[in-house]
Parts: C-alpha cells; sequence; structure tokens
C-alpha cells in the first residue's frame, strides 16, 4: 500500500491514468481505474477480454497488475511458465483467501459482487497442509467410485432426451436447448439429485458465478437444495457421489459435505456447458472438423482438446494468495496479494505458442484442468460429458448446420468464463426417439437407460456435404425450456427465483 488516497494500489504503481488516455479519471467503468491500472470489468472487458488480456502481456510482461470490481487491485499471471510456477509453488502460492491482505482487513466484505468466487469454506480449495489432503482425499476417492460406463450411457440418453425436444423444429438453439441442459443434467445426476433438475437450477448456477447482483441470493439458494439432500443421504445412503463423501474415511461433516457437491456442481456445470458450446462451433465451423466428416483428420475427442486450448471453459480462476514475499514474472509480489491464474492468456503465451494455428492434436499442455495440487479431478469426466454429448447430437442430427454466419455468434464474457449466447443451427427434422428413463442413478446395471428404438431414417439422413445441407438463417425455434417442471415444483422454483432477484 503506497498512498491512503489509493488504500488498494500495487506497490510501485503509476499515480494516474497513461497519458492520453481517454477515460482519464472521470469514467468509472472506463477501462482504467485507480493508479492508472487496467479495469478487469465494464464494456472493454466484457467486449474483448483476450484482447485486453493481450494489452496488459504487450504493457507489463508476463505477470502485469490490473483491477478487479470495484478497483480491487489483482496481479494478473499471463505467462504459461508464470501460471505453472504459481500452480506447483504450493508453499508460495496457495488458494486460501484469508491469506488476502483486503480480506483480513475487511475491505472485501460478503455483499462484494464476486465473494462467492473466492469466500472462504471448509472446502479442499481453501485448505492447507493436512488438512487440504483429508478433504481432497475424500473428493478423490469419491470420484474414483464413479461407474463412468454408465454415466456415459447417461449423457447418451440424456443428450437423446435434448434432441427429442426440437428435432421435429428443423432448427434450434444448441446453447439454450442443449449445451445448458447436458451438464446440468448429467451432474445432478451424478450427485443422486435427479429431481432437481429445472430451468431455474440452471439460471442459478450460471448467475452466482457472473458476479451479478443476485449472485450471493443464488448462491444461497443452491447451498439449501445442497444442505437438505446431504441431510437425507445421511439418513438413507444411496449409490451415488453424495454417498460417497458421507461414507469417506475423511469423515467429512454435513457441512462439508454441502459444501463440495457445491464446489463440484458448479465447477464442473459451468465449465462443461461452456466446453460443449464451445466443440460444438468449432464442429460446426472449422474445416478440419468438416473434412473429417467427410473423411479426413479431426475426430470429436480432437476438437474438445484444441478447444481446451483455443477457448479454455474457465479462462480465469480467482484466485491464488502469496502467503510470502516472492518474485514473479519480474514482478515483486507481496505477502498477502492476489493473483489471477489466467488460463486462456497462458494458454496463448507466444513462448509455447508462437504459431497459434499450429496444430496441437496430442498435446495436452494446456492449462485448462489447471494444475499442481490443485488440478481438476474431473478432467475425465468433463471431457466425457462433452464428446459424448457431442457425438450423439452429431449421431442424431448428421446434417446439423449452423444457420447464421460464424460472425455473428456472440460471448458473454464474465471474469471467469466466456460463455456462448447462442448456436442457432439448422438441420432435417427428426421424429422423437423412445428412451426409456430410470433417473437418479448411474450404475452399470442400470441397461434401461439405453434407447430402446432404432432412429428412425428421415430422407435426408446421413452425413451429407455442408453445402448441401439446408442453410435458412434466422432465430431459434421459439421453444419454453427443455425440462417439464412439476407444477407444484415450479411454483416453489417461481418464489425462490423472485426473491433471488429480490421481487
Ligand atoms: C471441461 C470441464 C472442466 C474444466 C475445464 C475444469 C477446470 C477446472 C479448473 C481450472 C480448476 C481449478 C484448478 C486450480 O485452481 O488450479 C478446477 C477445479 C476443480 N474441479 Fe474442475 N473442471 C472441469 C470439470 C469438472 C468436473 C466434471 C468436476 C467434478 C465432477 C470438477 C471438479 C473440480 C473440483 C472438485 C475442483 C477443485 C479442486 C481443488 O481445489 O483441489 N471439474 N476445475
Amino acid at each position: 500500500m503506497t498512498t491512503p488516497q489509493a488504500p488498494h494500489s500495487f506497490p510501485g504503481t503509476p499515480a494516474g491514468p497513461p497519458p492520453g488516455c481517454p477515460a482519464h479519471g472521470a469514467d468509472p467503468v472506463g477501462p482504467f481505474g485507480a493508479g492508472g491500472l487496467r479495469r478487469l470489468y465494464g464494456p472493454e472487458a466484457e467486449r474483448d477480454a483476450p484482447g485486453l488480456f493481450e494489452k496488459l502481456r504487450a504493457e507489463h510482461g508476463p505477470v502485469a497488475p490490473a483491477l478487479l470490481h470495484d478497483d480491487v487491485p489483482i496481479w494478473v499471471v499471463l505467462g504459461h511458465s508464470e501460471n505453472l510456477h504459481m500452480l506447483r509453488t504450493h508453499s508460495v502460492y496457495t488458494r486460501n483467501s484469508r491469506r488476502w491482505r483486503l480480506v483480513q482487513d475487511g475491505t472485501l466484505g460478503p455483499d462484494y459482487p464476486l465473494t462467492p468466487l473466492f469466500a472462504w469454506q471448509p472446502i479442499c480449495s481453501f485448505a492447507e497442509g493436512a488438512e487440504r489432503e483429508r478433504l481432497r482425499g475424500a473428493v478423490n476417492n469419491a470420484m474414483k467410485q464413479i461407474d463412468y460406463r454408465g454415466v456415459r450411457r447417461a449423457i447418451n440418453r440424456h443428450s437423446n432426451r435434448l434432441v427429442n425436444e426440437f428435432g421435429q423444429d428443423g432448427r434450434a438453439d444448441l446453447v439454450s436447448q442443449f449445451t445448458d441442459h447436458l451438464p446440468m443434467l448429467v451432474m445432478l445426476d451424478v450427485l443422486g439429485l435427479p429431481e432437481e433438475y429445472n430451468e431455474q437450477m440452471v439460471d442459478a448456477a450460471r448467475d452466482m458465478l457472473q458476479g451479478t447482483e443476485t449472485a450471493n441470493a443464488s448462491n444461497a439458494a443452491i447451498m439449501g437444495i445442497l444442505e437438505r439432500h446431504v441431510a437425507r443421504r445421511r439418513a438413507q445412503p444411496d449409490d451415488d457421489f453424495t454417498s460417497s463423501l458421507l461414507e469417506d474415511e475423511a469423515r467429512l461433516t454435513d457441512d462439508e459435505v454441502a459444501q463440495h457437491l457445491r464446489l463440484v456442481l458448479i465447477a464442473a456445470y459451468e465449465a462443461t456447458s461452456n466446453l460443449t458450446a464451445n466443440v460444438l462451433r468449432m464442429v460446426l465451423t472449422d474445416p478440419r472438423f468438416r473434412a473429417q466428416l467427410n473423411g479426413g483428420q479431426m475426430t470429436v475427442p480432437e476438437a474438445v482438446e484444441q478447444t481446451l486450448w483455443d477457448q479454455p471453459p474457465f479462462s480465469n480462476m480467482l484466485g491464488y494468495f502469496a502467503v510470502q514475499d516472492a518474485e514473479l514474472g519480474g514482478q515483486q509480489i507481496k505477502k498477502g496479494d492476489a493473483l489471477l491464474l489466467n488460463i486462456a492468456a497462458a494458454n496463448v503465451d507466444p513462448v509455447v505458442r508462437p504459431d497459434l494455428e499450429a496444430n496441437m492434436q496430442g498435446n495436452r499442455a494446456h492449462l485448462a484442468f489447471g494444475g499442481g495440487v490443485y488440478e481438476c479431478p474431473g478432467d475425465d469426466l468433463g471431457r466425457a460429458i462433452a464428446d459424448t454429448g457431442v457425438d450423439a447430437l452429431l449421431m442424431r442430427l448428421p446434417d446439423v448446420e449452423l444457420a447464421v454466419p460464424e460472425t455473428d455468434l456472440h460471448w458473454t464474457n464474465s471474469l471467469i468464463s466466456s460463455h456462448l449466447k447462442e448456436l442457432p443451427v439448422v438441420f432435417s427434422p427428426r421424429q422423437p426417439l423412445e428412451i426409456s428413463s430410470s433417473p437418479g442413478q448411474t450404475g452399470a446395471s442400470r441397461t434401461d437407460w439405453e434407447i430402446s428404438s432404432p432412429a428412425p431414417r428421415p430422407q435426408a439422413a446421413g452425413p451429407i456435404p455442408p453445402q448441401a445441407a439446408p442453410h435458412v438463417p434466422g432465430p431459434p425455434a421459439a421453444e419454453g425450456p427443455v425440462a417439464t417442471v412439476p407444477a407444484q415444483r415450479r411454483g416453489a422454483w417461481r418464489r425462490l427465483v423472485e426473491w433471488v432477484r429480490g421481487g
């Protein structure tokens, strides 16, 4: 801290905006804020986050000072090797947000919009030492209990069910009608909570990650659902992730289990829906994939891996915190400073990717799943949802095509992720498949999840060259929510959402 007027400033940063800055101090959402540092929020960040991070790299090198919401200072780690160093040096950089100076001095309280992203909770991510090993060990053990064959069948079943909802229309928005729903359906199955799936659950999960005014309330709403589920499973265990956590030898409390369910549900949902949408976008637009459909090179798993490099589902993670003074990328990091793991920037660091067009197939050195002791334990499941889901959709809609020019696709950018707004497509209409339903379990024995009737093949079925497919630009089909919400629950959810939104 250098001056009383700028209590959140970094040591050694300039006192005002750079010369010629058009937003010189006056505009509260201009590109520059306190101390002349670039803001990671506001119109510029929302419009072009990658461009903003490249400006930071050009101005400061691999580690740059910048400002979060309300001009809170943070170090943005842009370099691939600097990010890896931070991830692997657990003795210096921790995810325990109680180490953040601005949390310790009370500057960042519960009302700060990004608080749900870093507020300390009794979960593995925030713990250190033996306590971290206890909690993360329980998560790892529960992940090992998941029956991945059963989950793949469930992904296939859910994918086909979603396609049934819009397949006869010949057009759809694959974001609002497919990728926003598939990971929530799968994750609620994995946790043993399939009955909670509905549109509002999807909205609440997304809302709490966007740093909106209602983020804290959405967080509380989801926690309420999870806490009730934990209490039910404590009384009556079942064959699901929740029961595995409850029964682990680490003897987690009910609160610890509920907090880890929230971590898993939200981390998995947001990341996997973004990944699936971006893979579909690539499949529909990238000539390398189109070549594959016609006997060329790129497969769906390869499109998944390429997407993890080019559009990592989490662009940033907030955050890491210095437990002692250190030097990183030429910057002097002070004990108590916060650092942003900038996955998207690391993945395009010119040091590791001098040619962004170069083929990355077979190279998994991206940081999409983080690294070090905090590395994501759900990478296999996330990949499975994306590649099985996309595969199932292509099987049902082999002539699916983008309904708008690629330049009309837009993303909503938040600090931690970019969410494709719409993916309008057209295809030959398909009759619904009969899918026998036994929701709630992912066990390998549940063969009744298999699709029980073959796909009726309309005349135009079968892979056809993209140029031969119908091209009908226009808005997505005006369909209602994919899920059918039982009447009594819809009422409860409406009340909940009104409360969440302050109504
Ligand atoms: C494509 C999908 C996914 C991506 C890209 C992804 C990415 C990430 C990233 C970047 C982190 C933070 C790592 C760090 O701080 O260094 C993380 C943590 C985590 N992820 Fe994932 N994730 C995905 C899917 C999943 C799934 C499906 C699950 C669970 C079923 C999951 C569970 C977790 C958990 C529990 C953590 C916290 C780990 C810890 O703090 O020790 N993730 N994930």
